[in-house]
C-alpha cells in the first residue's frame, strides 16, 4: 500500500453488501460497484454475487485524504468504517514495532482530519484475550499516542486480530459513534429498524427502480428523479427518513395505525437536518385497501410503496399476518402507479410467500436476505405483474 493510501475495512450486515458497493460509487469514494480501490480477491462477484449475501466485511484501499474520512463518515448503508494497521510479525505486540506504531500516527492524524472536528473520549480494545499483559501493553501505547484514556466504554474503538494469511492488524474505527447511529433517533420505538437496514432497503427498491428505468438509481451521483414514496407502516419513520435522506421526493406520505408511532415519527423529523416534508397520517392500511380512505387522494400516484409488517408480538391480538399481508398489497394496489415498485420487509417469509403465490397481481424483482437484530428478514421487491 502507497504512504499516501489508508487501508479500509468496512464492516457490514449480512446482506448489505451490494447496497454499500453502490453507496460507495455514488459517494465518489469508487468508480464501480466492485470498489475502485483494491476489493479482496475473495469478497465475490460485484452485486450479487454468491459470497456477498453473508459477507459482513469489505475492504478498500482509498487516498489518505480529508475528503476521504468526510465521506467515511456519511455513508449510511455501513456499519462502520475502520482504517487498519498491520505488522507481519506473528505476535501482536509486532504492533508495537516502531514501524507500525508510525502507520498508528498517520491512521490517528488522518482520523483527525474530519470537520466537524470529531473529539474521542477514551480507548476500547476488543480482541481475543483483550485482558491479557501483551494486549493491555497495546491498548496503553495506542491510548498515548491518541491521547486518550483506556476505558471499558471508550469511543475510540480499536479491534486487534489475526490478519488474513499472516500476522496481526489493528482496525481503528474513523467515528465516535458506528454509523448506524442517527442524531434523529430520539426516541425508542418497538420494532424499530437499525437505520442502516432501512437505507439498504432504500437502495435496493431505488436499485430496482433504476433497473426497471424508472429512475437513474442515484448512481452516478444524480439525486435522480423525485417519486412519490408511501410507507404504509411507518412505525418511528425510519424507512421514511432514510429515503429522504437518499434524495428528493415529490411527496413522502408515511402511514400508521398507531397515533403514538405518528406522534415519534413526527419529532424524529423535527430533530433530523433531513430536508423534506413528510404528511405523516393515522391510518388503518385496511381502510386504504378498501376505499383508500385518507389516502384516497394518492389513488394510482405512488411510484414506491414500502412496509415493514409487524411480527410475533408486536402483531395486534385479533390482526393475522395473512390479513395483513393481503390488505397491504391490496392498498399498494390502489395507490401504486402502473410502474409502482413496492417493498415489504418482512419476518413473516413464509406467509407473506403464501399469499404472493394467491396474489396475480405482483411480480417478485428481488428477494434478498438481510440481517436485523439477530433476526433475518426478507425484502421482497414486487411490480405489477
Ligand atoms: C415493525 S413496526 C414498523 C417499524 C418501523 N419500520 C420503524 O422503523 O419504526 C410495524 C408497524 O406497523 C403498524 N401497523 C400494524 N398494523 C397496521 C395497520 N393495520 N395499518 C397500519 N399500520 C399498522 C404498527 O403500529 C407498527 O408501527
Amino acid at each position: 500500500m502507497a504512504a499516501d493510501d489508508l487501508d479500509v475495512v468496512f464492516t457490514v450486515l449480512p446482506g448489505a453488501l451490494p447496497a454499500l458497493r453502490r453507496e460507495l460509487v455514488r459517494s465518489g469514494l469508487t468508480t464501480s460497484p466492485e470498489g475502485g480501490g483494491a476489493p479482496e480477491a475473495d469478497d465475490g462477484a460485484p452485486g450479487d454475487g454468491p459470497n456477498d449475501a453473508d459477507a459482513d466485511e469489505l475492504r478498500l484501499t482509498l487516498p489518505r485524504t480529508a475528503e476521504t474520512l468526510r465521506t467515511l463518515a456519511r455513508l449510511r448503508t455501513a456499519v462502520s468504517a475502520s482504517l487498519a494497521v498491520a505488522t507481519d510479525t506473528g505476535r501482536p505486540t509486532g504492533l508495537l514495532s516502531s514501524e507500525s506504531l508510525g502507520e498508528v500516527d498517520r491512521v490517528l492524524e488522518a482520523i483527525s482530519w474530519q470537520r466537524p472536528r470529531v473529539t474521542f473520549s477514551g480507548l476500547r480494545l476488543e480482541a481475543a484475550g483483550a485482558e491479557t499483559p501483551q494486549m493491555l501493553r497495546i491498548a496503553a501505547e495506542l491510548a498515548e499516542r491518541a491521547g486518550v484514556p483506556v476505558s471499558e466504554d471508550g469511543d475510540l474503538v480499536v479491534r486487534v486480530r489475526r490478519a488474513r494469511g499472516a500476522g496481526w492488524e489493528a482496525l481503528v474505527r474513523t467515528t465516535p459513534r458506528p454509523l448506524a447511529t442517527r442524531p434523529w433517533r430520539t426516541e425508542r420505538y418497538p420494532g424499530a429498524l437499525n437505520a442502516t437496514l432501512a437505507a439498504v432497503v432504500v437502495d435496493e427498491v431505488e436499485h430496482v427502480r433504476w433497473q426497471l428505468g424508472g429512475s437513474d438509481g442515484g448512481v452516478d451521483g444524480d439525486e435522480g428523479d423525485a417519486p412519490v414514496v408511501v410507507d404504509l407502516m411507518c412505525g418511528s419513520g425510519t424507512l421514511t427518513l432514510e429515503r429522504l435522506a437518499r434524495g428528493r421526493v415529490a411527496r413522502a406520505v408515511a402511514v400508521d395505525v398507531a397515533p403514538e408511532a405518528i406522534a415519534i415519527l413526527e419529532r424524529h423529523q423535527r430533530a433530523s437536518r433531513i430536508k423534506g416534508r413528510i404528511e405523516a397520517v393515522v391510518a388503518d392500511v385496511a381502510d386504504v385497501a378498501r376505499t383508500g380512505g385518507v389516502l384516497a387522494d394518492l389513488a394510482g400516484t405512488a411510484d414506491v410503496v414500502v412496509a415493514n409488517p409487524p411480527w410475533g408480538e408486536l402483531l395486534g391480538a385479533h390482526a393475522t399476518n395473512e390479513r395483513l399481508s393481503r390488505d397491504l398489497l391490496d392498498a399498494a394496489d390502489r395507490i401504486g402507479a402502473d410502474d409502482v415498485v413496492v417493498g415489504v420487509l418482512t419476518h413473516d417469509i413464509r406467509r407473506f410467500e403464501r399469499v404472493l403465490d394467491h396474489d396475480a397481481r405482483w411480480r417478485l424483482i428481488a428477494r434478498p436476505q438481510l440481517f436485523a437484530k439477530g433476526h433475518r428478514p426478507r425484502l421482497f421487491v414486487l411490480v405489477r405483474a
